[in-house]
């Protein structure tokens, strides 16, 4: 049962790949809007996994997944794009579409959220310019280093102010100060209404920032530094 303030609601969630070993099993636990997690655990633990689940890029093997309200097994593919209208997405693998520059990479996705497309350019230019990118705006993805695309993908996440975030190692490319920038601009988002979920390996952002912690470990979800009285795994 998903109520007004949970945003995410998983109900004895499992997702195994097919004949293989589940990759995890009965996992419950509710999200509420403004929340911001890391989510954590091992190479190959499940985190892009259960974020797939999440924008309904891979459906839930067992249990139910409620986001937005919405059944996510329910979806029709034909909807899928109004339902991910109010998510952003960072990928770990960037995915930047290689014909169009950096500065139409981050508009698009905000006109495709309804914007006109000369105001998106606008914040796109002054978004990029914030991640440090603003020599490169009318340059093409595939003269970027792998740390620039990833900016360049998180300015692309964020632009649309999205009701939720989810964010797949988006500092995996990036130095500390770039990383410490970044974290930043998610915080800022945060603070504007943004639920946010962060998949990393980095232990040194986990340790500086206290955000309470999703552990994908041994194919069940745990639940580090969080009221444990408010939400029960
Ligand atoms: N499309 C797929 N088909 C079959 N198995 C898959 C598929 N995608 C992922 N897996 C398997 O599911 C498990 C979890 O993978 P996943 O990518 O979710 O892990 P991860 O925690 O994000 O790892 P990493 O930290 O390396 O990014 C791995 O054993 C992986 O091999
Ligand atoms: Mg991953």
């Amino acid at each position: 049962m998903l109520t007004a303030r949970e945003i995410i609601s998983l109900e004895h969630v499992g997702l195994q790949y097919n004949e293989n070993r589940p990759v995890f099993q009965n996992v419950s636990y509710n999200i509420f809007t403004g929340d911001f997690y890391f989510l954590t655990g091992q190479s190959g633990a499940g985190k892009t996994s259960l974020l797939k689940i999440l924008y309904r890029a891979v459906n839930p093997s067992f249990g139910r997944v409620k986001v937005f309200g919405y059944d996510v097994s329910s979806i029709n593919r034909a909807d899928l794009p109004i339902f991910r209208q109010h998510i952003g997405l960072t990928f770990q693998d960037c995915r930047l579409i290689e014909d169009l520059s950096i500065v139409e990479n981050v508009a698009l996705s905000m006109h495709i959220s309804g914007s006109q497309y000369k105001k998106s350019c606008v914040y796109a230019r002054e978004l990029l310019d914030w991640v440090g990118l603003g020599d490169y705006l009318d340059s093409y993805p595939d003269i970027l280093s792998d740390g620039q695309k990833q900016r360049v993908s998180i300015a692309r996440a964020v632009i649309k102010r999205p009701a939720l975030l989810l964010a797949d190692e988006p500092t995996g490319n990036l130095d500390d100060d770039n990383a410490l920038r970044l974290i930043a601009l998610f915080e800022e988002l945060h603070r504007m209404g943004t639920t946010i979920i962060l998949a990393t390996h980095n232990s040194q952002l986990i340790e500086t920032f206290s955000y309470p912690r999703l552990i994908l470990k041994n194919g069940t979800l745990f639940v580090g530094n969080v009221n444990k009285k408010r939400n029960a795994v």
